[in-house]
Protein backbone atom coordinates (compact mmCIF):
# COMPACT_ATOMS: atom_id res chain seq x y z
CA UNK A 1 0.00 0.00 0.00
CA UNK A 2 2.88 2.12 1.00
CA UNK A 3 4.61 2.06 -2.30
CA UNK A 4 1.38 3.37 -4.52
CA UNK A 5 1.71 7.20 -5.35
CA UNK A 6 -2.05 7.19 -5.45
CA UNK A 7 -3.07 5.89 -2.48
CA UNK A 8 -4.93 8.41 -0.38
CA UNK A 9 -6.71 7.15 2.67
CA UNK A 10 -9.58 9.06 3.64
CA UNK A 11 -10.53 9.71 -0.63
CA UNK A 12 -11.21 6.52 -2.37
CA UNK A 13 -13.31 3.41 -0.97
CA UNK A 14 -12.57 1.66 -3.94
CA UNK A 15 -8.83 1.78 -2.99
CA UNK A 16 -9.30 0.23 0.37
CA UNK A 17 -11.74 -2.40 -1.21
CA UNK A 18 -8.70 -2.98 -3.44
CA UNK A 19 -6.17 -2.99 -0.26
CA UNK A 20 -4.70 -0.32 -1.73
CA UNK A 21 -3.35 -1.85 -4.48
CA UNK A 22 -2.48 0.46 -7.39
CA UNK A 23 -3.90 -1.28 -10.34
CA UNK A 24 -7.10 -1.15 -12.45
CA UNK A 25 -10.38 -0.74 -10.60
CA UNK A 26 -12.71 -0.96 -13.02
CA UNK A 27 -13.18 3.01 -14.63
CA UNK A 28 -14.93 2.68 -17.29
CA UNK A 29 -14.08 6.23 -18.91
CA UNK A 30 -11.77 7.21 -21.72
CA UNK A 31 -9.97 10.04 -20.76
CA UNK A 32 -7.50 13.14 -22.88
CA UNK A 33 -5.30 14.75 -20.85
CA UNK A 34 -3.25 17.34 -21.91
CA UNK A 35 -0.15 18.59 -19.77
CA UNK A 36 3.31 20.57 -20.08
CA UNK A 37 4.17 23.44 -21.98
CA UNK A 38 4.53 24.27 -25.25
CA UNK A 39 7.54 25.60 -27.37
CA UNK A 40 7.11 27.94 -30.18
CA UNK A 41 9.96 28.73 -32.35
CA UNK A 42 11.69 31.49 -33.50
CA UNK A 43 14.61 30.05 -34.65
CA UNK A 44 16.08 26.83 -35.37
CA UNK A 45 17.73 27.08 -31.72
CA UNK A 46 15.34 29.45 -29.60
CA UNK A 47 11.62 29.16 -28.70
CA UNK A 48 9.24 30.65 -26.42
CA UNK A 49 7.98 28.10 -23.28
CA UNK A 50 7.07 29.11 -19.72
CA UNK A 51 7.51 27.11 -16.57
CA UNK A 52 5.04 24.27 -16.73
CA UNK A 53 6.98 20.98 -15.57
CA UNK A 54 4.08 18.65 -16.58
CA UNK A 55 3.71 17.19 -13.24
CA UNK A 56 -0.16 18.56 -13.01
CA UNK A 57 -1.39 16.69 -16.14
CA UNK A 58 1.09 13.58 -15.79
CA UNK A 59 -0.49 13.07 -12.12
CA UNK A 60 -3.99 13.55 -13.89
CA UNK A 61 -3.06 10.57 -16.41
CA UNK A 62 -1.69 8.82 -13.28
CA UNK A 63 -4.78 9.16 -11.09
CA UNK A 64 -7.09 8.01 -13.93
CA UNK A 65 -5.01 4.83 -15.09
CA UNK A 66 -5.32 4.22 -11.55
CA UNK A 67 -8.81 4.40 -11.20
CA UNK A 68 -9.07 2.21 -13.71
CA UNK A 69 -9.62 4.66 -16.54
CA UNK A 70 -7.78 4.29 -20.22
CA UNK A 71 -5.90 7.75 -20.76
CA UNK A 72 -4.36 9.40 -23.79
CA UNK A 73 -1.82 12.02 -22.69
CA UNK A 74 -1.07 14.66 -25.16
CA UNK A 75 1.88 16.47 -23.81
CA UNK A 76 4.57 19.16 -24.03
CA UNK A 77 8.17 18.78 -23.64
CA UNK A 78 8.81 17.98 -19.97
CA UNK A 79 11.53 15.24 -18.30
CA UNK A 80 8.88 13.29 -16.76
CA UNK A 81 8.18 9.48 -17.00
CA UNK A 82 5.06 8.86 -18.53
CA UNK A 83 2.65 7.20 -16.43
CA UNK A 84 2.65 3.40 -17.15
CA UNK A 85 -0.33 2.13 -19.18
CA UNK A 86 -0.91 5.48 -20.72
CA UNK A 87 -1.26 6.08 -24.55
CA UNK A 88 1.34 8.93 -24.95
CA UNK A 89 1.34 11.44 -27.55
CA UNK A 90 4.12 13.76 -27.43
CA UNK A 91 4.02 17.41 -28.89
CA UNK A 92 6.02 20.53 -28.98
CA UNK A 93 3.93 23.55 -30.23
CA UNK A 94 0.75 24.74 -29.63
CA UNK A 95 -0.30 23.94 -33.15
CA UNK A 96 1.30 20.43 -32.82
CA UNK A 97 -0.89 20.21 -29.64
CA UNK A 98 -4.20 21.34 -30.96
CA UNK A 99 -3.90 19.19 -33.92
CA UNK A 100 -3.33 15.80 -31.27
CA UNK A 101 -6.33 16.43 -29.67
CA UNK A 102 -8.74 17.27 -32.96
CA UNK A 103 -7.21 14.33 -33.88
CA UNK A 104 -8.23 12.14 -30.62
CA UNK A 105 -10.80 13.50 -28.64
CA UNK A 106 -13.61 11.47 -30.35
CA UNK A 107 -11.77 8.50 -28.86
CA UNK A 108 -13.02 10.37 -25.26
CA UNK A 109 -15.76 10.77 -23.33
CA UNK A 110 -13.69 13.36 -20.65
CA UNK A 111 -10.75 15.87 -21.53
CA UNK A 112 -8.77 17.71 -19.15
CA UNK A 113 -6.57 20.04 -20.79
CA UNK A 114 -4.31 21.22 -18.25
CA UNK A 115 -1.25 22.25 -20.42
CA UNK A 116 0.09 25.50 -20.50
CA UNK A 117 -0.09 26.43 -24.16
CA UNK A 118 1.03 29.73 -25.60
CA UNK A 119 -0.90 32.13 -26.08
CA UNK A 120 1.27 33.37 -28.40
CA UNK A 121 3.78 32.39 -31.10
CA UNK A 122 6.14 34.34 -33.51
CA UNK A 123 4.55 34.98 -36.46
CA UNK A 124 7.76 34.14 -38.28
CA UNK A 125 9.97 31.33 -37.79
CA UNK A 126 13.48 32.29 -38.86
CA UNK A 127 15.22 29.49 -40.99
CA UNK A 128 19.03 30.41 -39.94
CA UNK A 129 19.90 31.18 -36.23
CA UNK A 130 19.18 34.99 -35.43
CA UNK A 131 22.39 36.51 -35.45
CA UNK A 132 23.13 39.30 -32.63
CA UNK A 133 22.90 42.98 -34.32
CA UNK A 134 21.39 45.94 -32.96
CA UNK A 135 20.24 46.84 -28.88
CA UNK A 136 16.84 45.94 -29.45
CA UNK A 137 15.37 43.11 -31.53
CA UNK A 138 11.30 43.18 -31.89
CA UNK A 139 10.00 40.04 -32.33
CA UNK A 140 6.41 39.95 -33.83
CA UNK A 141 3.45 37.39 -31.95
CA UNK A 142 0.22 35.87 -33.32
CA UNK A 143 -2.51 34.24 -31.52
CA UNK A 144 -2.42 30.08 -31.29
CA UNK A 145 -5.02 28.26 -31.88
CA UNK A 146 -7.65 27.97 -28.69
CA UNK A 147 -7.80 23.98 -28.21
CA UNK A 148 -10.25 24.44 -24.95
CA UNK A 149 -12.36 26.91 -26.66
CA UNK A 150 -12.44 24.62 -29.92
CA UNK A 151 -13.74 21.16 -28.16
CA UNK A 152 -17.40 21.80 -28.03
CA UNK A 153 -17.94 24.54 -30.98
CA UNK A 154 -14.85 23.23 -33.47
CA UNK A 155 -14.12 19.64 -32.62
CA UNK A 156 -18.06 18.61 -32.12
CA UNK A 157 -16.88 17.26 -28.29
CA UNK A 158 -20.05 16.35 -25.98
CA UNK A 159 -18.13 14.74 -23.16
CA UNK A 160 -17.33 15.81 -19.69
CA UNK A 161 -14.79 19.11 -20.37
CA UNK A 162 -12.72 20.25 -17.58
CA UNK A 163 -10.41 23.10 -17.98
CA UNK A 164 -7.96 24.76 -15.97
CA UNK A 165 -7.61 28.31 -15.43
CA UNK A 166 -4.43 29.48 -14.91
CA UNK A 167 -4.58 33.36 -12.98
CA UNK A 168 -2.65 36.03 -10.87
CA UNK A 169 -5.75 37.79 -9.26
CA UNK A 170 -9.18 37.45 -9.23
CA UNK A 171 -8.79 33.25 -9.30
CA UNK A 172 -12.62 32.20 -9.26
CA UNK A 173 -14.30 35.38 -11.20
CA UNK A 174 -12.07 34.50 -14.38
CA UNK A 175 -12.43 30.87 -13.71
CA UNK A 176 -16.33 31.58 -13.64
CA UNK A 177 -16.09 33.55 -17.01
CA UNK A 178 -13.85 30.95 -18.95
CA UNK A 179 -16.19 28.41 -17.71
CA UNK A 180 -18.98 29.79 -19.76
CA UNK A 181 -17.39 30.98 -22.43
CA UNK A 182 -15.52 28.01 -22.60
CA UNK A 183 -18.47 26.09 -22.44
CA UNK A 184 -16.93 23.87 -20.20
CA UNK A 185 -18.18 21.53 -16.84
CA UNK A 186 -15.66 22.31 -14.38
CA UNK A 187 -12.30 24.90 -14.58
CA UNK A 188 -9.91 23.68 -11.79
CA UNK A 189 -8.64 27.44 -10.68
CA UNK A 190 -4.95 27.89 -9.34
CA UNK A 191 -3.59 31.18 -8.46
CA UNK A 192 -0.07 30.93 -10.16
CA UNK A 193 1.36 33.88 -8.80
CA UNK A 194 2.33 31.84 -5.79
CA UNK A 195 5.45 29.87 -5.81
CA UNK A 196 4.25 26.76 -3.23
CA UNK A 197 1.77 26.04 -5.67
CA UNK A 198 1.21 25.60 -9.69
CA UNK A 199 3.62 25.84 -11.75
CA UNK A 200 6.83 23.83 -11.15
CA UNK A 201 6.22 22.70 -7.69
CA UNK A 202 5.23 19.90 -6.20
CA UNK A 203 1.80 20.51 -4.40
CA UNK A 204 -0.87 22.44 -5.93
CA UNK A 205 -4.16 24.18 -4.23
CA UNK A 206 -7.12 24.88 -6.30
CA UNK A 207 -11.28 25.76 -6.49
CA UNK A 208 -13.04 23.87 -8.46
CA UNK A 209 -15.80 26.04 -9.91
CA UNK A 210 -19.32 24.41 -11.08
CA UNK A 211 -21.87 26.75 -13.04
CA UNK A 212 -23.45 26.72 -10.13
CA UNK A 213 -21.16 26.49 -6.93
CA UNK A 214 -17.75 26.29 -6.28
CA UNK A 215 -15.11 23.39 -4.12
CA UNK A 216 -11.37 23.98 -2.81
CA UNK A 217 -9.42 21.64 -2.63
CA UNK A 218 -6.51 22.83 0.28
CA UNK A 219 -2.86 22.26 -0.67
CA UNK A 220 -1.60 18.88 -1.26
CA UNK A 221 0.55 16.57 -3.62
CA UNK A 222 -0.33 16.91 -7.39
CA UNK A 223 -1.03 13.59 -7.00
CA UNK A 224 -3.77 13.79 -4.41
CA UNK A 225 -5.44 16.60 -5.91
CA UNK A 226 -5.56 14.43 -9.07
CA UNK A 227 -7.42 11.97 -7.77
CA UNK A 228 -10.26 14.63 -6.55
CA UNK A 229 -10.37 15.91 -10.18
CA UNK A 230 -10.84 12.37 -11.58
CA UNK A 231 -13.26 11.48 -9.16
CA UNK A 232 -15.22 14.76 -9.63
CA UNK A 233 -14.78 14.12 -13.20
CA UNK A 234 -16.46 10.90 -12.99
CA UNK A 235 -19.35 12.14 -11.23
CA UNK A 236 -19.70 14.27 -13.79
CA UNK A 237 -19.87 11.97 -16.30
CA UNK A 238 -22.56 9.76 -14.03
CA UNK A 239 -24.72 12.09 -12.85
O1 LIG B 1 2.87 21.65 -15.18
P1 LIG B 1 2.99 22.03 -13.70
O2 LIG B 1 4.35 22.59 -13.38
O3 LIG B 1 2.58 20.89 -12.81
O4 LIG B 1 1.99 23.25 -13.43
C1 LIG B 1 0.61 23.05 -13.47
C2 LIG B 1 -0.11 24.21 -14.16
C3 LIG B 1 0.10 25.48 -13.35
C4 LIG B 1 0.45 24.40 -15.58
C5 LIG B 1 -1.64 23.80 -14.22
O5 LIG B 1 -2.11 23.64 -12.91
C6 LIG B 1 -2.45 24.86 -14.94
O6 LIG B 1 -2.88 25.86 -14.39
N1 LIG B 1 -2.68 24.64 -16.27
C7 LIG B 1 -3.31 25.63 -17.17
C8 LIG B 1 -2.27 26.63 -17.59
C9 LIG B 1 -2.84 27.70 -18.52
O7 LIG B 1 -2.27 27.93 -19.56
O8 LIG B 1 -3.94 28.29 -18.10
P2 LIG B 1 -4.74 29.47 -18.92
O9 LIG B 1 -5.61 30.13 -17.90
O10 LIG B 1 -3.77 30.34 -19.68
O11 LIG B 1 -5.57 28.64 -19.96
C10 LIG B 1 -6.91 28.26 -19.70
C11 LIG B 1 -7.23 26.94 -20.33
O12 LIG B 1 -7.15 27.04 -21.75
C12 LIG B 1 -6.33 25.78 -19.92
O13 LIG B 1 -7.13 24.63 -19.78
C13 LIG B 1 -5.37 25.66 -21.11
O14 LIG B 1 -4.90 24.30 -21.27
C14 LIG B 1 -6.29 26.06 -22.27
N2 LIG B 1 -5.63 26.67 -23.44
C15 LIG B 1 -4.93 27.82 -23.34
C16 LIG B 1 -4.39 28.41 -24.47
C17 LIG B 1 -4.60 27.79 -25.72
N3 LIG B 1 -4.09 28.30 -26.84
N4 LIG B 1 -5.33 26.66 -25.80
C18 LIG B 1 -5.85 26.09 -24.68
O15 LIG B 1 -6.52 25.05 -24.75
Amino acid sequence: MGNCPYFYSNFSTRVLQNGGQCGRLGGDMKFLITAGPTREALDPVRYLTNRSSGRMGYALAGAARHEGHEVILISGPTTLDVPAGVDFIPVESAQQMYDAVRDMVKYADAAILCAAVADYRPVAVQEQKIKKSGERLVIELEKTPDILGSMRDVFGFTGTLVGFAAETQNVEEYAQDKLRRKKCDMIVANDVSRHDIGFDSRENEVTLVYPDHVEYLEKDTKEHIALHIIEHATLIRHA
